[in-house]
């Protein structure tokens, strides 16, 4: 297929009318579940995918993305019928991070593709159109934060392609993303005759800069409490369905939802800004009384190795001298949250500085003081791992660093005692969810 060539794409329902159906993205591990019905999608459009999280709109943009498997459904282009590996070669994923790309050099790989591909343009030609900074050619595409769509953007269009699609974003990362020039990136694309599929919670920014708004959402005329129990039966929690409404468009919820405790890692660094950006989350939360009794220490390379090395002490000891006796059954954990720590990129170690030592006999207001630190500690571990998720990261909150908590102590050298690592990367894989228990089970209410 040429740039200029127009096409349309039609997605055709091929089992009566419609069918329903849960979807899973192998490599986002995210689940999604669409009503299929008939659509046309004209090329050099920018459409609007919209739909509540988990209501269509992702699987809609993996399914012509190429990436879902489905046989509900056929998919023709210019009423060629294409299968989804063919599908796949046309498509390009604007979010870069989970693909193989990721790692590209921006400059080199979109200069390989002008090369490959006999484009006309030269590389300071995309560069312009797709509004890259000539600072910033020279990063991986993991590299670049608000870059990082146009530069995917750029490169998919030196590839050639002709689908570009992306995972479910809300409103407002489209209306921050659209202030930095992401917009004028897309129009690049559709003006060389591609389709763009942005899958979104709501049309509120995004039927301003869109051709058209396709709304998928089926909140209210399906079987809300069907679709719940499956989700339940299935993923372990099915009552954030209900939700939807509350979390439309909210960042926080998304966050929340989207968090898995990550224990395989890409041997990938962190920037430094990053990790600030993770660590101000932790610094936000509340603690009692305001005392922020927390402490962080930011371990990489050599120093995480030699705080690791303690670690494997700690357990090393631990099978004659045990510091935590009943917890023996637990031991073999601690060894597995070890290797976790050791393949992480990065380690953060949360002291409670006003920590007493673990044993010490104390007065029931000293009781009173630790456990509310201990909450404080706890609101600052869970906002980094929030805003880890945000950042694109994978995190794992560890408490078996107290098997090893005297020697950890010693490698920590400061005031009051080791509460919690977390451990921060780019996730290697996908991981579920722990499974929930339900809202009737742990929740009482009483008027
Ligand atoms: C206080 C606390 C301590 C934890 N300690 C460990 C740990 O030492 N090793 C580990 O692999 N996971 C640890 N976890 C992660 C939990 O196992 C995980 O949160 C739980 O199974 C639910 O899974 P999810 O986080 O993917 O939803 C800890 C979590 C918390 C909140």
């Amino acid at each position: 297929m040429k740039a200029d060539d127009s096409f349309s794409i039609k997605v055709a329902v091929t089992q009566g009318n419609m069918a329903g159906g849960l979807a899973y993205f192998g490599k986002d591990c995210v689940c999604d579940c669409l009503r299929y019905r008939n659509l046309r999608l004209e090329s050099g459009k920018i459409y609007g995918l919209i739909s509540e999280y988990g209501q269509g709109c992702m699987y809609l943009s993996y399914l012509l993305g190429g990436r879902v498997t489905t046989d509900e459904l056929s998919i023709s282009v210019d009423e060629k019928e294409v299968s989804m590996p063919d599908l796949a070669k046309l498509s390009w994923n604007l979010e870069s991070s989970k693909e193989r790309y990721r790692n590209a050099v921006v400059i080199k790989a979109i200069q390989k593709a002008i090369k490959r591909n006999g484009l006309s343009d030269s590389f300071s030609d995309i560069q312009n159109r797709f509004f890259l900074k000539p600072s910033r050619q020279d990063r991986k595409l993991f590299q670049l934060s608000g870059e990082r769509w146009r530069a995917s953007a750029a490169l998919g269009y030196a590839e050639g392609k002709r689908i570009f699609y992306a995972p479910y974003k809300t409103s407002d990362f489209y209306y921050e993303m659209c202030q930095s020039g992401l917009l004028k990136a897309l129009k690049e694309l559709t003006a060389s005759g591609a389709v763009v599929l942005l899958p979104c919670g709501s049309d509120y920014f995004l039927k301003h800069i869109v051709d058209e708004c396709i709304y998928l959402d089926h909140m209210h005329d399906c079987y809300m409490e069907e679709l719940q129990n499956r989700y339940q039966e299935i993923f372990g929690h099915g009552e954030w369905i209900r939700d939807a409404e509350t979390q439309k468009n909210s960042r926080v919820m998304q966050a929340i939802q989207g968090r898995r405790s990550v224990r395989r890692y890409l041997a990938e660094e962190v920037s430094r800004e990053t990790i600030e950006v993770i660590l101000r989350a932790g610094m936000q939360a509340p603690s009692a009384k305001n005392r922020q009794p927390w402490r962080f220490i930011v371990a990489t390379g050599r120093a995480k190795a030699e705080a690791l090395d303690m670690m494997e002490k700690g357990l090393e000891r631990e099978k004659t001298a045990p510091f935590l006796p009943e917890s023996a059954e637990h031991l073999q954990g601690a060894w597995q949250s070890l290797e976790i720590m050791r393949q992480a990129p990065v380690i953060i170690f949360v002291v409670n500085t006003l920590g007493a030592e673990i044993g010490k006999s104390m007065t029931v207001d000293e009781q009173v003081s630790e456990i509310c630190n201990a909450q404080s500690i706890g609101a600052a571990l869970e906002n980094m791992s929030l805003a880890a998720e945000e950042q694109g990261l994978g995190s794992l909150w560890i408490c078996n660093t107290f098997f090893a908590q005297k020697e950890l102590g010693i490698w920590l050298n400061v005031e009051g005692e080791l509460y919690a690592a977390m451990v921060v990367g780019y996730a290697e894989g996908n991981f579920l969810a722990g499974t929930r228990k339900r809202m009737q089970d742990v929740v009482e209410w009483r008027e």
